[in-house]
């Protein structure tokens, strides 16, 4: 059986993919993205296609790659990058990554969280450049997490590890909004409420749901009009739940006091943009899953998920839709 990988990956997923000794891989040997072309031209024929966040797999894919197409298996949790009516309709499995990265991606959002609210790359770029001049009790001052209130929209598998993460620094009040309420919520006292509740009494907003027709700009000038002017605002879900736009207007205007970003709009981000010239916005290239082992380990498991689709057996962590 034939298969497609669309990026150099952990050496890991490799080793299971030539340890079980069943297909035939062909993959683009870089770090950088497939063009499409070559996407295109690849994909011809196979009868599975492991890919990345940064694919777009929709009908055109779908239609180059044929009826042999079997599975679809993605590098990441997050699966906005597939057109998955188009794949339901040809009957193609999906798998994707859960809870591997779960821990390391909130770990990196607790550390973007504390880096903007406590001004960390203000206060190292200072060091280097010789503005401090001395101890002063009015300079890089931030906002802490103690006594404060959180507000998580989309308490999923890592919504709720940022809370468990978060809680021990004093938080007050822990609320999340989404579609439900959360049993699990219990565990961090989360109070499930209103988006607006959410909005107007939170300190700090994290944003950690997946992105959908619904979430889409769901971030947007009324919300950051409705935010704390000493609120921190956090994004480590995809870069499209935000308006940029109104994000920056929001930052420049001081109707909020900053911004973390993990993921943005578009992935790279142009170095010419707006935000990158606030100092009150703090953005990371989309490294929240990026630990050694959690990549590894994400790499063996898309792995396995597509050689279950390929044996019509179980896949590991199947996309159920
Ligand atoms: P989960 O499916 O466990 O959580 C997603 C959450 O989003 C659910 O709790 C869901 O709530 C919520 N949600 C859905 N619709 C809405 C809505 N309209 N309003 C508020 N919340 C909503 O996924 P994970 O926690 O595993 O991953 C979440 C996302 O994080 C991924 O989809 C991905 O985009 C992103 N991610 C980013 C990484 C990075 O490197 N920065 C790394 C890994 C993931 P409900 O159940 O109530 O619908
Ligand atoms: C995902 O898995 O969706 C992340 O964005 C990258 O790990």
């Amino acid at each position: 059986m034939k298969v497609y990988i669309t990026r150099r990956i952990p050496p890991e997923g490799m080793e299971v993919l030539s340890a079980a000794g069943v297909c035939e891989v062909s993959q683009w040997d870089s770090d950088e993205p497939v063009p499409r072309t070559e996407l295109l031209k690849g994909v011809q024929g196979a009868h599975g296609l492991l890919c990345l966040l940064s694919d777009k797999v929709d009908a055109e894919v779908l239609d180059a790659a044929g009826p042999n197409l079997k599975v679809i298996s993605t590098l990441s949790v997050g699966f906005d990058h597939l057109a998955l009516d188009e794949i339901k309709k040809r009957g193609i499995r999906v798998g994707y990554t859960p809870d591997v990265l779960t821990d390391a991606t909130a770990e990196l959002t607790v550390a973007l969280l504390l880096a903007t609210a406590r001004r960390l790359p203000e206060g190292v770029e200072e060091v280097k450049s010789g503005g401090w001049s001395s101890w002063k009790p009015l300079w890089l001052c931030g906002y802490g997490l103690s006594g404060s209130t959180v507000g998580v929209i989309g308490l999923g598998r890592i919504g709720m590890a940022i809370a468990q993460r978060l809680m021990p620094f004093g938080v007050k009040r822990l609320l999340y909004s989404g579609r439900s309420a959360k049993p699990h919520a219990a565990e961090v006292n989360g109070e499930f409420v209103p988006l607006d509740t959410l909005v107007f009494e939170s300190d700090f907003i994290v944003v950690s749901c997946s992105l959908t027709p619904e979430t889409q700009g769901l971030c947007n000038k009324a919300f950051f009009s409705k935010m704390k002017k000493t609120a921190v605002f956090v994004n480590t879900s995809r870069g499209a739940v935000v308006n940029q736009e109104d994000l920056y207007e929001a930052l420049a205007g001081g109707q909020i006091a900053a911004a973390g970003l993990d993921v943005t709009t578009p992935e790279p981000l142009p170095t010419n943009h707006p935000l990158l010239t606030l100092k009150n916005c703090v953005i990371l290239p989309h490294i929240g899953s990026a630990t050694y082992s959690t990549r590894g380990v994400m790499s063996a498991l898309a792995a396995r998920n597509l050689l279950g689709g390929l044996q019509d057996s179980e896949i590991t962590s199947e996309l159920v839709f």
